[in-house]
């Protein structure tokens, strides 16, 4: 029984270690910020508030955001100014941003909106269009591609965009009052240029290990390598950790389990009721904690939620109808995408809706993770939905 005892020892001794060395490699990594608090905005490597995280926390000053007073994540581009961050995908590398003050295209059109100097490209292709203020309130427009800009036009004017590619064509519909103001590379997109625009970056490539679930930061406090921490226990483990687990871990676990089960048939009587067994009555009582489902207001507040423009466009072009109340999105609504399964709905039909089934309607898979959903604590679920990596992606069509 000595011996046993020893080797119980050395066991948690040898786990503890295992447990502290991850702690002490991860410690130097930043905790994630965000400006409203809700991680709305969730900013980590290689991005980092510059007010609030250390300058380690982030990849390079081009990085650096900060909250405005408005509680706006602001992102400063050398020769383009203050933009407002609407949603980061780490991911796939990109940011959405879109003017603080809500006329971007103003800031494209006429102040000639720059990404060079900048860590940052267009996601989408562009190409030439050419900007016109016509002296008369445009109202319906000849094609698809001509664009009017209502926060740049009036009453009396109104200034449209059309891809130069079109113009002669277009010429032929417009009546004689519209003067060329500019010519500009503009994304190619169908995104309306009311709603900002997406840019991406590729240095550092980050990327993959967020795809994994793992962490991106500095290998060291004092290194300009990147390495990705924190990948989950199902990616491959490196080499030394491995070979401890293997070699000391697993037999010592081994021995407290076949050290437990020799406890556990001494109390039979007490262990029997926790076996899946054909128990009605048990079974039953079972129920309730996988049937409740439904999930509290914090969990399903954190989800993302974005109003839309005039243009309704989502994520998912197809997508224009609410699953929920299969009524049309309008603009200017507010529609939550629950994490990780991408399906959009009006906020106000997913939130009653989530109340009381914790599985998207139209794919049914559950916003919390696996092992949060199997546990009964809320704290656990609501920590999982507040996952950084649970958001939903940015708008991609063209
Ligand atoms: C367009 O024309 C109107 C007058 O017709 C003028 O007030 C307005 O500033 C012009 N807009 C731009 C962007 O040039
Ligand atoms: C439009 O122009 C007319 C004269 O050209 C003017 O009387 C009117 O006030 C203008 N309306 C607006 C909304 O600017
Ligand atoms: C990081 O470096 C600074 C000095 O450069 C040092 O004071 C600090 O202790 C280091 N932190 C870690 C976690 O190594």
């Amino acid at each position: 029984m000595a011996a046993a005892k020893f080797s119980v020892t050395v066991t948690v001794t040898v786990l503890l270690a295992v447990f502290f060395f991850n702690l002490a490699k991860s410690q130097f990594l930043c905790k994630q910020s965000s400006c409203r608090g809700d991680f709305s905005v969730a900013v980590r490597f290689p991005f980092r508030l510059k007010n609030t995280q250390d300058s380690r926390c982030g990849f390079k000053p081009d990085f650096d955001l900060y909250c405005n007073n408005r509680r706006q994540t602001i992102l400063n581009l050398p020769d383009a100014g203050d933009v407002a961050v609407l949603f980061i995908d780490y991911k796939s590398q990109s940011l959405w941003i879109n003017d603080p003050d809500q006329c971007f295209p103003r800031r494209l059109l006429i102040d000639a909106f720059d990404l060079k100097n900048s860590p940052f490209t267009s996601y989408y292709r562009s190409e030439p269009y050419t900007v016109l203020n016509c002296s008369y309130p445009v109202e319906t427009l000849p094609f698809d591609r001509v664009r009017k800009i209502k926060c740049m036009s009036g009453g009396n004017y109104s200034v449209i965009t059309v891809p130069n590619r079109d113009l002669d064509m277009v010429n032929a519909f417009l009546p004689s009052q519209c003067n060329v103001i500019a010519t500009r590379r503009l994304p190619s997109t169908r995104m309306e240029l009311e709603e900002g625009m997406v840019v991406k970056w590729s240095n550092p490539n980050c990327g993959n290990c967020e795809a994994r679930g793992g962490d991106c930061g500095f290998k060291t406090n004092s290194s300009a390598e990147i390495q990705c921490f924190n990948l989950p226990k199902s990616g491959i483990p490196r080499g030394a950790k491995y070979g401890l687990i293997m070699g000391v871990g697993i037999p010592g676990l081994l021995f407290i389990i076949g050290l437990g089960c020799y406890v556990c048939g001494k109390f039979k009587a007490f262990t029997r009721p926790n076996r899946p067994t054909t128990n009605l009555s048990l079974s039953m009582g079972h129920q309730p904690t996988s049937a409740v489902a439904g999930l509290d207001k914090p969990t399903i507040d954190s989800f993302p939620k974005i109003q839309l423009g005039e243009s309704r466009r989502l994520p998912k072009p197809n997508d224009t109808t609410c699953a929920i109340c299969l009524s049309e999105y309008q603009p200017k609504e507010t529609i939550r995408t629950i994490p990780d399964c991408r399906h959009f709905f009006h906020s106000n039909c997913i939130d009653e809706w989530l109340k009381l089934n914790a599985t998207c309607p139209v794919c049914r898979n559950s916003p919390e993770d696996s092992s949060a959903a199997s546990t009964p604590s809320r704290t656990v679920s609501m920590s999982a939905s507040m996952s950084p990596r649970s958001v939903a992606s940015l708008p991609r069509h063209d």
